[in-house]
């Protein structure tokens, strides 16, 4: 796990990662902090981010296994797309956002975790709502903008680079939320099972994500092209398999609602990691369906991607 925040939670992890034995309880452990009392009563939790498989301590996990290869790859390709990412008009869209805020239904100022938070568009759309964020994402360059972003929240919001599954599972959030990370997700369970394991029982979780056909070919024509045109895209899922990701993930009363939103194909394309040239993937384009994804060619020779992201919310 790294981090290369210069807040106080990381030099707090640093203080406490050689010091302290496991098996400690969680409250004798709690290293030392350099916010004020006033600020404390603000801030959203602390993260601990935890060892790996084969480390011995944090910081040898830190400096030997920061984050494993999958992982490193989607940081460098984010910290590449970040700019126009931030940019795009289907990330920025604030009625979107407003919805997101509102289906999460949370108790004033509420302690939120935002996994893949990227430039913190999200995050900053909660912390408006009057809540606490903390957000975590694997590239530095969306931690940076994160950061920017949302700095006039003061000590309310915050962000570290790292890992969701690397952050110590001690349930201090009242909420975990995500907006479209899940298709990133090598085990979209698992990574559904890691927002929740960080929530308190009785808390949210919220994920949005655009989905695919429950058809089975035209989901593979559908997830070809998503792939020609971002190598970090893993797979898109149908409603149906999210709601019970968070079934599987043992949360409980979900609710998924469906929404519409359309993508301009060269605006889409031209912020990916594309592995075809676009003229191959635009023909591919033109060549199929999904519900999800609808193509239409319209007068001005463009191209519209009409498709369907889904919020689903469960409480742990
Ligand atoms: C498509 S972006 C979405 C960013 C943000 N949630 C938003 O909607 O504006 C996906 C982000 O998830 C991050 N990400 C993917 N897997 C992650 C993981 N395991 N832990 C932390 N961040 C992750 C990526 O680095 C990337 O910034």
């Amino acid at each position: 796990m790294a981090t290369n925040s210069p807040s106080p939670t990381v030099k707090s992890i640093r203080s406490s990662a050689s010091t302290v034995p496991r098996g400690v309880p969680y409250s004798l452990r709690r290293p030392f902090t350099l916010i004020t009392s006033a600020a404390r009563a603000i801030a959203p939790p602390r993260l601990y981010f935890t060892t790996r498989r084969g480390c011995s301590s944090r910081a040898e996990c830190a400096t030997r296994h920061a984050m494993d290869g999958r992982e490193r790859a989607l940081a460098e390709a984010f910290d590449g797309q970040a700019a126009q990412f931030e940019r795009a008009p289907v990330q920025t869209d604030p009625v979107a956002l407003a919805r997101m805020v509102e289906f999460a239904a949370l108790p004033p100022e509420s302690r939120v975790l935002d996994a893949g938070c990227g430039p913190g568009i999200v995050a900053e759309a909660f912390l408006a709502a009057g809540h606490r964020v903390q957000g975590v994402d694997l590239a530095g360059e969306m931690v940076r903008r994160a950061r920017e972003r949302c700095a006039r929240f003061g000590a309310r919001a915050r962000f570290d680079q790292g890992s969701v599954f690397g952050l110590a599972a001690e349930a201090p959030f009242d909420a975990a939320v995500s907006r479209f990370v899940i298709h990133h997700a090598a085990d979209p369970v698992a990574f559904v099972r890691a927002q929740a394991e960080r929530v308190r029982p009785g808390g949210v979780v919220l994920a949005s994500d655009h989905v695919t056909d429950p058809h089975e070919p035209a989901a593979r024509w559908h997830q070809e092209i998503e792939r020609a045109r971002d190598r970090t895209h893993e797979r898109n899922l149908t409603p149906g398999e999210l709601a019970a990701a968070f079934c599987r993930a043992g949360l409980s009363s979900v609710q998924l609602v469906e929404d519409g939103f359309e993508l301009d194909f060269d605006e889409w394309f031209d912020r990916g990691t594309p592995a075809l040239p676009k003229a191959e993937v635009r023909a591919r384009v033109l060549a199929g369906r999904a519900r999800g994804f609808e193509v239409q060619k319209r007068a001005d020779g463009g191209i519209t991607l009409r498709c369907i992201r889904v919020l689903v919310r469960g409480i742990r």
